[in-house]
């Protein structure tokens, strides 16, 4: 039993806030999550509600140069040439540096894996693809990948273990006509199931009109998520994030995008 999913969309429309939202509901419901974040600033555990003392202290895999060198025999900035090891052995990473945020709730910080971004295939990159690529092969349960705008982890050979593409967008024309390009990059590498988030929305009939103009093709299901000021608040405390609640609005939004997303259970 299985079901992969990438959270994908511009920048600052809610990834993370969704990402986390959806792995606390599936793991209310008693699925078990491995919640990957693969943003070159991570901010997943935040938003998972783990203290921010914690979330300060978390080394993505990506920047953790001894574990790099045990996995691939070369340490990051070192003259590595094309020696170090293009398949290192990832299967023990989840359990060791996983952080369990509850029962039935994992989290791992990978890291960018953008390769536009480090400019190389380093040591590190390599590390961060292979053990996404396990987790996405192997791992069962429900996998959510929060990524840093979504086109970094359609790479190759990664997109295609994806089930479902969580396409996030604000229902604005700029956030919108983002989401279509990934959308639409998302089928070119096989992700055949695709999902249209519009968050924080006031109108939702606008929103939807909006969408709609803009994503005309009738595969991609639309979900609302309606504007939450609680989660302001949550953002406002210096103390820790608390999670939504039970019957806060994007709580009760979300739900239903996670029952939705239970038909691609595999
Ligand atoms: N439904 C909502 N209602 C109100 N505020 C929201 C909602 N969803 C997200 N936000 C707020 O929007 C901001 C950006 O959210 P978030 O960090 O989840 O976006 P992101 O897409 O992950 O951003 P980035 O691209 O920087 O990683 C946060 O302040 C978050 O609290
Ligand atoms: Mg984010």
């Amino acid at each position: 039993m299985s079901l992969k999913i990438v959270v994908s969309g511009k920048g600052g429309v809610g990834k993370t806030t969704i990402t986390a939202l959806l792995s606390l509901i599936f793991s209310d419901l008693g699925y078990q999550v491995v919640a990957l974040d693969s943003d070159s600033v991570p901010n997943l555990a935040l938003s998972l509600g783990l203290p921010p003392d914690k979330a300060s202290k978390i080394v993505p895999l990506a920047r953790n140069d001894s574990l790099i060198e045990r996995k691939t025999g070369v340490r990051p900035g070192e003259g590595w040439g094309v020696l170090f090891s293009l398949n290192p052995s990832v299967e023990d990473i989840l359990e060791k540096y996983s952080i369990e945020v509850r029962p039935r709730l994992r989290l791992v910080v990978v890291g960018s894996v953008d390769s536009g971004k480090s400019g190389c295939l380093c040591p590190a990159l390599a590390l961060a693809r292979a053990f996404l690529l396990y987790v996405l092969s192997k791992v069962s349960g429900i996998v959510i990948v929060d990524s840093e705008a979504g086109a970094e982890v359609f790479g190759r050979g990664l997109a295609e273990k994806f089930d479902v593409n969580l396409c996030v967008a604000e229902p604005t024309l700029r956030s919108l006509l983002i989401a279509r390009k990934l959308i639409e990059l998302a089928r070119d590498l096989h992700i055949r199931n695709n999902i249209l988030v519009l968050n924080k929305v006031t109108n939702e009939k606008q929103a939807l009109d909006l969408a709609r103009s803009i994503i005309e093709d009738s595969a991609t299901e639309v979900h609302v998520v309606h504007y939450d000021e609680k989660l302001l608040r949550v953002e406002q405390d210096k103390s820790r994030l608390p999670i939504p609640e039970r019957d806060s609005i994007a709580y009760r939004d979300v739900s239903r995008i996670a029952q939705a997303l239970l038909r691609y259970l595999g």
